[in-house]
């Protein structure tokens, strides 16, 4: 339930769903399909943030993929009503460049609108309708999801916030050797419009690709970055054959994307 003048902003949020990239580190799944198709638990894994996306009231989406399989989804999502998505545009992403090139690839799709970008290998415990409803109040600036994480060796995977004694966000470091934090940055963002203009001005970091921590870094050093910090399992599902298996069991054993919203 939200209050009408909401519901009617929410209308003007876009959702991006990033599904591209190579899932080489599911090799050799994923020399078969896309890793995004892969099951978890009882369906595929792309379906999990098809489905937190709309449980958080964003029905306006587009898909970035690519590679061979991209057709593949076609045949899964079709116009997505049976998803509960109202309008489902496709884009088709050349080569893997990185999260923010695929970003890119939507920004016909998102015009003025703002919009909050999930990457489809990420899963949930809870639905986070409660930070789309921040976001929608927020009067500038990105927003992002964290996860605590309690294991070191994890967050050298992972995107990890370094906060001041405020507990405002001052830089982000992708997969650092020595984590500031013992947060992730989860693959769920919110942005304006502009991200847009950010994307062309970045330059390909040492794997060759765009990097999204760049993106969020553009917003930090504006003093525009807000945040929520996830309560109940985050996983990413494409991190490791080991984590694709903890995502797995977790699901089968608790469910995803449960109504009860905890976020800050
Ligand atoms: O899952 C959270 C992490 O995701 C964050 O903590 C990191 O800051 C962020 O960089 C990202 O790290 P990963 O190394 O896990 O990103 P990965 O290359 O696995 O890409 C994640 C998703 O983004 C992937 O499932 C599909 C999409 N993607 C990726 C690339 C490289 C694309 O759509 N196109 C691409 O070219």
């Amino acid at each position: 339930m939200c209050l009408q003048r909401l519901c009617e902003n929410l209308g003007d949020l876009k959702g991006v769903i990033l599904a591209g990239g190579t899932g080489s580190r599911l090799h050799p799944l994923t020399r078969i399909t896309n890793k995004h198709l892969l099951p978890i638990y009882d369906r595929p894994m792309i379906s999990y943030a098809i489905e937190a996306l709309v449980k958080g009231g964003v029905t306006d989406l587009m898909l970035v993929t690519g590679g061979t399989h991209a057709g593949e989804f076609l045949r899964l999502l079709g116009n997505g009503h049976e998803y509960g998505i109202d309008r489902l545009f496709y884009a088709y992403q050349e080569k893997p460049g990185g999260i923010a090139e695929a970003l890119g690839l939507a920004e016909r799709f998102v015009g003025s609108d703002r919009m909050v970008v999930m990457l489809a290998d990420n899963v949930v415990e809870f639905t986070f309708r409660s930070a789309v409803e921040r976001f929608e109040k927020q009067e500038s600036g990105a927003r992002i999801l964290l996860s605590r994480v309690a294991d070191p060796q994890h967050l050298k995977h992972l995107g990890v916030p370094e906060l001041d004694p405020r507990g405002r966000v001052v830089r982000i470091v992708e997969k650092p050797e020595d984590p500031p934090s013992s947060y992730g940055v989860t693959g769920i963002y919110f942005y304006p419009a502009d991200v847009f203009k950010v994307i062309p001005t970045l330059e390909p970091s040492k794997r060759g690709e765009l990097e999204i921590t760049d993106v969020n870094n553009h917003y930090v050093d504006l003093k525009q970055m807000e945040y929520d910090v996830l309560e109940g399992f985050w996983g990413d599902g494409g991190e490791s054959i080991e984590a694709y298996y903890e995502v797995n069991d977790f699901v089968r054993g608790h469910g995803a994307n449960k109504e009860r919203d905890e976020s800050r």
